[in-house]
């Protein structure tokens, strides 16, 4: 199976109540985990690449890391997604080098402007067969090298929506309802909790809209022990409880990102294996553990928290 946008995968994940997990690819052992564990258990997948992971790892490795695992998985639907375009031009970049699907986030722009913008990237990609995600509302936390801090962050107005995906076209609406990005997303002794009587308010101003929640990694705290017992200082690290994203996922929420959780995996992993025996230095031997870590992680997440095993 070649490369497929999300379309059809968001349409069957709105009408079975689950969603499709995106998860943030920077090298062949974490796109090797995430596929396995998608193919195995017969789910749809996204892999998401940033600007960041581009600057790492090198579009063209990326994008045939990719092709890699379309070969060793051909029975799952797999989409390759820009994670937070910035401009125009990366989503161009994109587009032209073979991604199926891109997102433009304008979010940090006023409400015209992030319709300009959306609507420039979205003629540009539907001509060329590709889809877009945008952003309403600011999610608190760091992209690359844009920090917005949790008094600059804002929920997603629901009156805003309906305007904005009739005005830009977008395929698919990421929002801002109490997630974050990162491995630090609530306060110490506070209880995390997403704000549902907004996402049900968009999903009634804009019915069968695929809707998207990044910032949704839930920190497992094994691997943060796993970590500070290993030479790690990791402290106060806390995520979106899953029970949270399970019931988003049976929303109108079709795609859920997930970037921390793989790192934190395979961090455990490396740091595990490196502080126990300080005489290995043959990568493969720390790689393969925290590799171990991701495709565990991802195989958890798509059992219990999306819901997609077998919608392949
Ligand atoms: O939304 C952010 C993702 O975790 C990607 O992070 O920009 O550091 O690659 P990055
Ligand atoms: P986390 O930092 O919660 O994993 O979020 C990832 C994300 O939203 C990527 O766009
Ligand atoms: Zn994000």
């Amino acid at each position: 199976m070649a490369l497929v946008t999300t379309t059809e995968m968001f349409k069957k994940a709105y009408d079975g109540g689950y969603a499709v997990g995106a998860f943030n690819v920077n090298n062949m052992e974490i796109v090797q985990a995430i596929t396995e564990a998608a193919g195995e258990l017969n789910s749809p997948i996204i892999l998401q690449v940033s600007a960041g992971a581009r600057k790492y790892a090198n579009h063209t490795y990326l994008v045939k890391l990719v092709e890699a695992a379309l070969i060793e998985n051909p029975n799952i639907p797999i989409a390759l997604h820009l994670d937070h375009g910035a401009d125009f031009d990366i989503c161009k970049s994109c587009i032209d080098g073979g991604f199926t699907s891109v997102m433009i986030d304008g979010s940090k722009y006023p409400f015209e402007e992030n319709i300009e913008l959306t609507k420039k990237v979205v003629e540009y990609a539907h001509a060329h067969g590709v889809v877009v995600e945008a952003e309403l509302g600011k999610l608190a936390g760091i992209e690359d090298d844009v920090k917005v801090s949790a008094e600059d962050s804002s929920y997603t107005q629901p009156d805003e929506v309906e305007e904005f995906v009739t005005k830009t076209g977008v395929d698919s609406l990421a929002i801002a309802i109490g997630t974050s990005h990162g491995a630090y997303k609530f306060k110490p002794g506070t209880k995390p909790q997403l704000r549902f009587d907004i996402l049900h308010e968009i999903e009634k101003r804009i019915p069968g809209f695929p809707i998207v929640l990044h910032g949704a990694s839930s920190v497992p705290q094994e691997y943060v022990k796993i970590i500070n017992a290993n030479g790690g200082a990791l402290k106060d690290a806390i995520g979106v409880p899953e029970d949270q994203l399970r019931e988003a996922a049976r929303s109108a929420v079709c795609k859920i990102n997930i970037d921390s959780d793989l790192r934190l995996g395979l961090t455990a992993g490396v740091r595990e294996v490196l502080f126990k025996d300080p005489s290995i230095f043959d990568p493969r031997d720390y790689l393969k553990v925290g590799r171990a870590n991701v495709k565990a992680v991802v195989a958890h997440k798509i059992k219990d928290v999306l819901g997609s095993e077998n919608k392949a």
